[in-house]
Parts: C-alpha cells; sequence; structure tokens
C-alpha cells in the first residue's frame, strides 16, 4: 500500500486529483513463470532497493534484493528473475532502508493446464478512485488486462513531462493502486492515454507515449522498438495484446489502404495465431477497440473493414478457432457469441467478442449487434473464468458492476 501522504494527496472520483506530495507509487507486470517487472517512482531517495521473498518462506527467508535500473526522474525498473512457477511472493520496495511501498505478486506456470481467473477493463477517467477497482482485487485474479484510456490527458504534443505526470496520478489513486500492489496488470494503450480522442500513427504525441510507456510500464517484452503489441502465457491460455494507435492510418486514407495493427504487427499476429494452433486451446486476443459493426468511417474495426476481412479469412482458412477477443473503447459490457462476427467470405459465425468497459466514464454504445447484449454504465468490468480440465477447457465470461452483480454473461467450451 501506498504511504498515507501520498494517498491524501488523492482527490475523489470525481475530481480530477493533483499531486502536492512526493511521489511514491510501484506497480508490477510482466509476469511469466520465472520473472517478472516492476517499476517505481520514488522522489527524493538516495538508494531504492525491492526485497522479493517468497510467501511460504516468509519465516525464514531474508529475501532476495533487487537493484533498480534508475530510468531518470525518480523512475526506478526490476527486472526480477529466477523465479519458481504458481508461486506467490511478497515485494517490498524500500527507500534508504525505509520501506515505502508492499505489494505481492504470483507466478503463472506455462504451457501446462491451469485454472484460473483474470479481470478486465479499460476507459477510467484519470486518477480515478472508482470502488470497482477493489471488486476486481477481490477476485484474486492472475492478471489485470487494461485496455486503454488509462487515463483521459488527451496529450497532443510531444511532451513526456504531461505523459509522467499522468502516469503519477493514475497510479497513486487509492483504489487503483491497491489493485496494482497485488494484481500485475498488462496494458496497451487506447485514444485518450495515446493521444487524443480518435488519434493515429500521425499523432503529435507518439513519441513521447512511446518513450513513456517503456520508461513507466512493467510490460512483457516488446515485439518491436516502435510499437507496444506483445504477448504472453498463461496456463495453456495465449494472450495476444495488440497496439491499434501507433501503426494504424488515419481514417481520410481510403477504405481498402487503410490498416489498424501495420505491416510488422499484423504479420506478428498472423504468426503468434498460426502458432497457437494445437499448443493453446485458447487465445485471447486484445484489441483495445471494438471489432462488430458496419459503421465504415468508425473509429473500431469497422472503419478498416479491408483489414477485418483480411484477419477473419485468415482465420478461416487455417482453422483457427481458439480466439477469444476482449475490447474496450465503447464504454459499456457486451458479449456476442460469434453470431455477428462474419467477416470472413464464406459467412460462417466468427470468434466470440467480450467488451469489458466502463471501468470509470460516462457510458456509450458502439457497433454491434451483440447476441448477448449491451450494458451501457461505468463502475463496469469483465471477469474471464478458465477451468482447464485438460481434455476440455471451460471459458465463462461475466460483465460485472462495481458491487460485482453480473450484468451479462456467456461460458462456452473448447477441447483441450
Ligand atoms: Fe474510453
Amino acid at each position: 500500500m501506498l504511504g498515507a501522504a501520498a494517498l491524501a494527496a488523492v482527490g475523489c472520483a470525481t475530481a480530477r486529483p493533483r499531486l502536492s506530495e512526493p511521489v511514491r507509487w510501484a506497480w508490477t507486470g510482466g509476469v511469466t513463470s520465472t520473472t517478472a517487472n516492476v517499476v517505481a517512482r520514488v522522489e527524493g531517495a538516495e538508494a531504492v532497493a525491492l526485497v522479493v521473498r517468497a510467501e511460504l518462506d516468509a519465516a525464514t527467508d531474508r529475501g532476495a534484493r533487487v537493484t533498480a535500473t534508475p530510468a531518470g526522474d525518480d523512475t526506478f525498473r526490476f527486472a526480477l528473475s529466477g523465479l519458481e512457477p504458481d508461486r506467490r511472493y511478497t515485494l517490498r520496495l524500500e527507500a534508504d532502508a525505509e520501506a515505502v511501498w508492499t505489494g505481492a505478486l504470483r507466478t503463472p506456470v506455462e504451457d501446462r493446464p491451469l485454472s484460473f481467473a483474470f479481470v478486465a477493463g479499460s476507459c477510467a477517467q484519470t486518477g480515478s478512485a472508482h470502488e470497482v477497482f477493489e471488486t476486481m482485487k477481490r477476485h484474486d485474479p492472475r492478471v489485470f488486462v487494461h485496455l486503454g484510456d488509462l487515463h483521459y490527458e488527451d496529450i497532443d504534443e510531444d511532451a513526456p513531462a504531461r505523459f509522467s505526470a499522468a502516469y503519477d496520478l493514475v497510479l497513486t489513486s487509492p483504489t487503483q493502486s491497491s489493485l496494482m500492489s497485488e494484481v500485475p496488470v498488462a496494458y496497451v494503450w487506447d485514444d485518450h492515454d495515446f493521444g487524443r480522442n480518435n488519434s493515429d500513427r500521425t499523432s503529435t504525441s507518439k513519441r513521447a507515449a512511446l518513450d513513456a510507456y517503456r520508461k513507466h510500464v512493467p510490460s512483457h517484452a516488446l515485439v518491436e522498438d516502435h510499437a507496444i503489441y506483445h504477448a504472453f502465457t498463461i496456463g495453456r491460455v495465449r494472450f495476444l495484446m495488440t497496439d491499434c494507435r501507433s501503426q494504424r492510418t488515419p481514417r481520410g486514407v481510403a477504405h481498402r489502404y487503410r490498416t489498424m495493427l501495420g505491416k510488422k504487427q499484423k504479420a506478428w499476429l498472423k504468426q503468434e495465431l498460426l502458432d497457437s494452433k494445437g499448443r493453446y486451446p485458447l487465445v485471447v486476443w486484445v484489441s483495445p477497440v471494438g471489432w462488430i459493426g458496419r459503421t465504415l468511417d468508425d473509429d473500431s474495426w469497422p472503419g478498416y473493414p479491408s483489414e477485418r476481412v483480411e484477419l477473419s479469412l485468415f482465420l478461416a482458412e487455417h482453422g483457427i478457432d481458439n480466439v477469444l477477443m476482449l475490447a474496450g473503447d465503447a464504454h459499456m459490457l457486451a458479449i456476442d457469441d460469434g453470431t455477428n462476427n462474419r467477416y470472413a467470405n464464406n459467412g460462417r459465425a466468427g470468434f466470440p467478442v467480450f467488451h469489458v468497459a466502463a471501468l470509470d466514464q460516462v457510458g456509450s454504445e458502439k457497433g454491434g449487434p451483440y447476441s448477448h447484449g449491451v450494458r451501457i454504465g461505468r463502475g463496469q468490468y469483465g471477469l474471464i473464468e478458465i477451468d482447464d480440465r485438460v481434455h476440455e477447457v471451460t471459458v465463462r465470461l461475466t460483465g460485472r458492476d462495481a458491487e460485482d452483480a453480473v450484468l451479462i454473461e456467456h461460458t462456452f467450451v473448447l477441447p483441450g
């Protein structure tokens, strides 16, 4: 948890908070069966260290001290290695020998059956202290998949300091920091946290956004320097986190020449999907923007119709039928079981799509139709429960509110 001073500096859920105390935050991500990353900001300290201790050995183990790699502006990156699969660890951040943050992490197994739950969501006003983050934490999820709009600063200039300040405001929120101190994050941006509303690869903030992500986010290894897409595995579920902003062509370009992903990312995605066939019962394709819809000038996939058809055909031609898409952007919960996802030319039903928003934003509706309905609103998130019985994998999707009431749901079974 953060120190009382940092907590006191954060405003309520509706006001835009400003910080006046020294900033101290940390979050965890990039977790594999043996490695993890922690990034922290500790202002005004001379020596910063992270103590990592296996929970089972807490009484006897004095813990391993991990040295920080300074990233500038009081930001420190820690690369943890040599962890054991499927184990819980406690983390203690020390600044000048004083504990300033404690956290926890749990490593998964990879490429072996594991039943687990994870949470997903997007779109929270800058520095939101909404209770929905506490609700998500109560499920003890393996990961918090954040599909963007981490903040709404709409930065439209090459201003690294503004991105840095935005991370401070998010990560010192009492409820967000509480969740992120114990649940690793896997985050890709959408428009408001990459640039301005509906931004694309021409955004004037692109370089600053990319640099700030690399500096502040404890992500898994990024595939290339000029984008943030990446992949990771929990149990026998492969997560493909796509970057739908930094590579996309502007919407002014003719439909057939538009790309959402860019050439390199699209080739990577196709290869990942091919490689997953027969290896992973489930692939979770994380697309910050929605897939289903008809409006050609949409900011989401409907506005990039040629590439949507190309990818749909690719899946159909290769018989890849283990995909679940998670999407954000629209401030709603929505589920389609594949019925309305028919963009391959043979017209068969495609993969299921689950919209998981809005964490803390006024509701909005986009795209559709969705076979299992739509719930527009604030304080909403998605819980995904994976029951891996080796020969078959049951996937339960529930869209929930901040009181954890189930508003929308769908369960499907895949061959193991
Ligand atoms: Fe949003």
